[in-house]
């Protein structure tokens, strides 16, 4: 089977109702991204970010996945399919993909402050109070900007391998995830999905841009990849 690693950004969720932040002015839901995504963050004001995942983690618990995520779960009867994720929601896992890896951690998921592989599953509200094992503070499960990527190798090994790359709704614009790109071998097609598509064309060989949201843009998809065949 065909190897098809596909990298996803917060527009692959736009259609089922989670904003992505660059639309929005670069405000993560009407939030400065340093004030709620950053350690300086967790230090200035743990409450804040405690309160604003918890309304991330409700809203998760209230959106569904949408066909994107559904036809890429769909492509895993006739590909090898390996999604990579910027995102922090499950959307992908709802719809049935069986290979995700989240690159920025994981809104259902917390860890203790002081011993980072204590890591739990976790549904309801993020408190003060509420402890690993050790009787640390929990704080949400997410790759904060300027923290390191620990998925990052096993990202590039994953990317270094694709048949075909496809990209769907990231603005290219966060480190390192952007950089995955650059591991692809010089003839591996790369098929970029995006309404407004942040990518040069003159920069790869073998680039295909579809301007489209990502429902319609992965049904473009699969049909350029029967003709294919
Ligand atoms: N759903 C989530 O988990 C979520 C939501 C917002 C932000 N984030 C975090 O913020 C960071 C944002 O970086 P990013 O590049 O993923 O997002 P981004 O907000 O920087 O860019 C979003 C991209 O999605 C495109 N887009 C908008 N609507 C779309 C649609 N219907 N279909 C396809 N594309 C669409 C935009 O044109 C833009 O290029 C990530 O690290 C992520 O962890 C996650």
């Amino acid at each position: 089977m065909k190897k098809i690693i596909v990298l996803t950004g917060a527009g692959v969720s736009a259609e089922s109702g989670i904003k992505t932040f660059r639309d929005a002015g670069g405000l993560w839901e009407g939030h400065d991204v340093m004030e709620v995504a950053s350690p300086e963050g967790w230090y200035n004001n743990a409450a804040l970010v405690l309160d604003f995942y918890n309304q991330r983690r409700k809203q998760l618990l209230e959106v569904k996945p949408n066909r994107a995520h559904e036809l890429l779960a769909e492509l895993e009867e006739n590909y090898h399919v390996e999604i990579i994720t910027q995102n922090v929601d499950d959307l992908h896992e709802r719809s049935g993909s069986s290979n995700v890896l989240h690159l920025h951690g994981e809104l259902l998921k917390v860890r203790s402050t002081s011993h980072e592989n204590l890591v739990y599953d976790w549904t309801k509200d993020l408190n003060f109070g509420d402890t690993c094992e050790n009787g640390s503070q929990l704080r949400p499960h997410i790759v904060w900007f300027g923290e390191a990527v620990p998925l990052l190798d096993q990202a590039i090994e994953i990317t270094k391998n694709a048949d075909i790359l496809l990209i769907i709704g990231t603005s290219m614009q966060v480190y390192p995830a952007a950089s995955l790109i650059h591991y692809i071998k010089s003839h591996t097609p790369v098929y970029f999905i995006d309404p407004k598509p942040n990518i040069s064309k003159s920069s790869y060989n073998n680039l295909n841009v579809i301007s489209e949201k990502a429902s319609v843009g992965v049904e473009k998809f699969l049909k350029l990849l029967d003709e294919l065949q």
